[in-house]
């Protein structure tokens, strides 16, 4: 009877031991609406739904935004915010990309875009080969990426290509059978970053996406950065240079000293750009040009070779600054210095929707690519 006690008393004591316990750290499941499905709803009701545009993506690759045309891009804008509009249909009960395999290549840095692709992929049903170092394949015998590219071929259905040397994805696709993304090549493009830039200014604002805006809808967008070295910065000029129903001006916001025709754009850049109907300007005063500016878009870094450069040190974005009431700030991602966290928390932050945006969009690109359309549209 007495050890019996015992142990009673025991189990007690452990029983209110096990009890205690430091509160846990908790967090909010639901964000705010920018990550909602209001406004992916709102633009997919500004679009109307065609097949053409998106079944002509299959056996195509894509090097540059150039290959792109406007009515192709608000397709997949529409798709995109079909599937963020109701992720759970597309994720759980009809995966499309079942049974397809990404090469998933990145020989550069990356946290967003690797990983969104790799995200997309799998949230349609798809499985995936990451390979993060080339010196992991026969490259570093010498092989040659023509060669790679063959045996690809043979291992997967899509391929995703970073590399800092701007000719490796053109080499690539001259021996693919199968679609390759420029998932960013040097300081030369990244045309999904300006797919998904595009696709969050079109959520913000759906109407922009009809196709006529009157002019006092039209927008001005500030870009801080330096068209000739940021690979982001210089497919988002073309991307908008596609839709200059949407854009009032693009302002180039650039440090003193930088001269417009020598550095801050590439031989033919700027022509390129203007030809296309883009209204361009530059300026160096951006606090004089932000209480005009209805989206502003800052990035900081260029990947080069092996490293990178960091230009702007003088620009830095922050709450207290002469914002536009109603203004988006973007941001393609790795932050810096450049984009305070005090601005985390106000209407202004769109550069966190931008990135999971990114998903969606790179849900609907690969569904086409593969040649899965036909299994997420309606009018098929
Ligand atoms: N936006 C972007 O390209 O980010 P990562 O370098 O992390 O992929």
């Amino acid at each position: 009877m007495i050890e019996c006690r015992c142990i009673h008393a025991m189990a007690l004591a452990q029983s209110s031991a096990s009890d205690v316990c430091i509160e846990p750290i908790r967090f909010q499941p639901l964000g705010p609406d920018v990550f909602g499905k209001t406004q992916p709803q709102c633009l997919l009701a500004a679009i109307d739904e065609a097949v053409e545009p998106l079944v002509g993506l299959t056996n195509q690759h894509v090097v540059s935004i150039q290959s792109f045309s406007a009515s192709t891009l608000l397709q997949l804008f529409r798709l995109a915010a079909k599937y963020e509009s109701n992720p759970d249909r597309y994720i759980r009960h009809n995966t499309p990309l079942t049974g397809k395999i990404l090469i998933n290549a990145f020989y550069e840095p990356s946290t967003r875009t690797r990983l969104s692709f790799d995200s997309a992929w799998h949230r349609l049903g798809g499985d995936s080969i990451n390979i993060t170092d080339r010196s992991t394949t026969g490259i570093a015998k010498g092989e040659s990426l023509e060669d790679v590219a063959h045996m690809f071929n043979n291992y997967g259905d899509c391929v995703v290509l970073r590399d800092s040397n701007p000719e490796a994805v053109v080499a690539m696709s001259s021996t693919l059978r199968i679609p390759i993304i420029n998932a960013g090549n040097g300081i030369d493009e990244h045309p999904t970053q300006a797919m998904a830039d595009l696709y969050t200014i079109l959520k913000w604002r759906p109407s922009l996406a009809a196709p006529n805006v009157a002019e006092s809808d039209r927008i001005r967008i500030g870009i801080i950065g330096i068209p000739s070295r940021m690979r982001t910065v210089r497919s988002l000029l073309r991307i908008l240079a596609k839709f200059p129903r949407m854009v009032n001006e693009v302002v180039v916001i650039h440090a003193p000293g930088i001269e417009e025709e020598d550095t801050l754009f590439d031989p033919g850049q700027q022509e390129e750009l203007l030809e296309a109907g883009l209204s361009l300007r530059c300026s160096t005063d951006l606090r004089s040009e932000l209480p005009e500016l209805d989206v502003v878009y800052i990035n900081a870094i260029a990947w080069v070779g092996d490293s990178y450069e960091v230009h702007g040190g003088g620009f830095r974005l922050t709450r207290d600054l002469p914002f536009k009431p109603e203004a988006i700030v973007l941001h393609p991602l790795a932050r810096g210095p450049e984009l305070s966290t005090c601005l985390d928390d106000t209407t202004h932050n769109w550069y966190f929707s931008q990135a999971r945006g990114a998903v969606f969009l790179r849900m609907a690109l690969l569904t086409c690519m593969v040649d899965r359309a036909d299994r997420v549209m309606d009018v098929v």
